[in-house]
């Protein structure tokens, strides 16, 4: 994209909170008293933001991605372009932050039906993020790719994940199988020296690898290797990517929230948390972005669902994420969101200009609940739509506020990225927590190494065993 400073401010992304006033929303919106209240917390998240902006040992060096990745690009570019040239197929193999991000940014920036379309239709080669163990997945998949034109980019930090190795283990062994070379069909993304995946590479010869920045956590790394590669493969523009965040950062470098994007987002959520709103609903109104919101999910959850304070207390802190899709949740979940306990707040995710405006042709005159549709486009529906949810819950006294994109794109949804994970680090500083560890994954990963019987959980694997489930309650 040539991105001119016009360009940039034309497709700058908006936050609308006006239905979170009580302008709107009377007794159930915040006044501006309220709001000017928060001020001093919100100065204080967004001083520690600012103050230990790239700081590794803190795990905050997802804040300098922007700017700090010249030479990792250019190869990035150099080996999509090859993967391009020799494979039909790609396939992400990763969990949790190694997976949602691809796939967010593949079906964002992507055909929706871009594995059905024709070659020469495709920027890339057909792509695949396989981010769990179903073994029926799994016999699915192989059932539509061909292991000898595929490549594979297995992506883990640790290369101790179970569903990623578990893929690893049953794709080498396929590769042998078919006699091709491991090294020609794989590329690692990982831990810069430890890790499992490093060994692995050294005994098949030298894998090509990318590396995971050390201080970059799996939930903060769609803006490095783990996102890059894979959106360079599909010819994504990733320097747009990065253009769009490092703007989103430009916008966000003031303490005051009313002129900070992402900690006005903070601040208000971190304002509903200590109401009794436990609930975070997304809602997109676009095809494209529904999976912004299981990206979302995890960098939300994972960030802010903490039992402990950084200064030690007890707490139970965190808000449910809940991911709904415009207009499709209007006919299943809004009934909920409108009439329901006033435990949420929706975040709507609007586009100005959609990639193809559809229009709707004219017909059934006749009848009229029909023929009104006619002339206009769908585009036009989907906003108007849009805009009467966010009436109707405003209405309803229920709290909401959109967040807008001119237009779907990488530049933008660069700033969207950049924008959330602003949004979630002011929020962890809030709130006290630890927004980068996330000890409760960690407690599951490690009781299913006991029940597979890895060596050293024993102890562990005694204790799952006596928790078995007792027919007694079983009906
Ligand atoms: O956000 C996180 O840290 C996790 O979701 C990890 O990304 C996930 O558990 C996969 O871990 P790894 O990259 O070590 O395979």
């Amino acid at each position: 994209m040539n991105l001119t400073d016009e360009l940039k401010k034309t497709l700058r992304i908006r936050v609308d909170y006006t239905n979170m006033t009580d302008k709107y929303l009377g007794d159930k919106g915040y006044s501006a008293k309220q709001l000017d209240a928060l001020q001093p917390t919100a100065q204080k998240a967004y001083s520690y933001v600012a103050d230990n902006r790239g700081k590794d040992e803190l795990f905050m060096g997802w804040t300098e991605l922007p700017y700090n990745q010249d030479e990792i690009v250019k190869d990035i570019l150099a080996t999509a372009k090859s993967v391009r040239e020799k494979f039909d197929t790609f396939v992400v193999l990763g969990i949790g932050g190694s997976a949602l991000g691809p796939t967010m940014a593949f079906n964002a920036l992507c055909h929706l039906h871009y594995n059905d379309l024709p070659k020469e239709k495709r920027k890339g080669p057909r792509f695949f993020v396989e981010d769990n163990v179903d073994p029926v997945r799994m016999k699915d998949l192989l059932d539509v790719i061909d292991v000898r034109t595929t490549c594979f980019n297995v992506i883990s930090k640790s290369g101790a994940t179970s569903e990623t190795m578990t893929q690893y283990l049953i794709i080498s062994d396929l590769l042998k199988k078919a006699g091709a070379n491991l090294k020609d069909h794989l590329i690692f993304t990982t831990d810069a020296a430890r890790g499992n995946l490093v060994k692995i590479s050294n005994e098949l010869g030298g894998v090509k690898s990318y590396i995971l920045p050390d201080g970059v956590g799996g939930r903060f790394s769609q803006l490095c290797p783990v996102g890059l590669l894979p959106a360079a493969v599909l010819g994504l523009d990733i320097e747009a990517l990065l253009a769009g965040a490092a703007y989103m950062d430009g916008l966000c470098k003031t303490g005051d929230f009313r002129k900070n994007p992402a900690l006005l987002a903070a601040t208000l959520q971190f304002a509903a948390m200590k109401d009794g709103k436990n609930i975070g609903v997304m809602m997109p109104y676009s095809d494209n972005l529904r999976y912004v919101s299981d990206w979302y999910a995890q960098l939300w959850a994972e960030s802010l669902g903490k039992n402990v304070t950084l200064s030690g207390k007890a707490c139970n802190a965190g808000q449910t994420p809940v991911k709904a899709l415009g207009v499709t949740d209007q006919h299943s979940q809004v009934q909920l969101y409108t009439e329901g306990p006033f435990d949420k707040v929706v975040t709507f995710l609007s586009v100005d200009q959609y990639k193809t405006p559809f229009p709707i042709p004219k017909g059934c005159e006749n009848i009229p609940d029909v023929g009104f549709l006619g002339g206009h486009t769908m585009e036009e529906l989907i906003q108007a739509e849009n805009k009467a949810t966010a009436f109707a819950l405003t209405k309803a006294g229920r709290l909401n506020y959109t967040i807008s994109l001119p237009e779907v794109n990488e530049f933008t949804l660069g700033q969207l990225l950049y924008f959330f994970e602003l949004q979630t680090a002011y929020t962890g500083a809030m709130l006290d927590v630890d927004t980068y560890n996330q000890p409760g994954v960690e407690a599951g990963k490690k009781a299913t190494f006991a029940l597979l019987g890895k060596n050293g959980y024993a102890d562990q694997k005694k204790e799952l065993d006596g928790a078995a489930s007792d027919p007694k309650y079983v009906v």
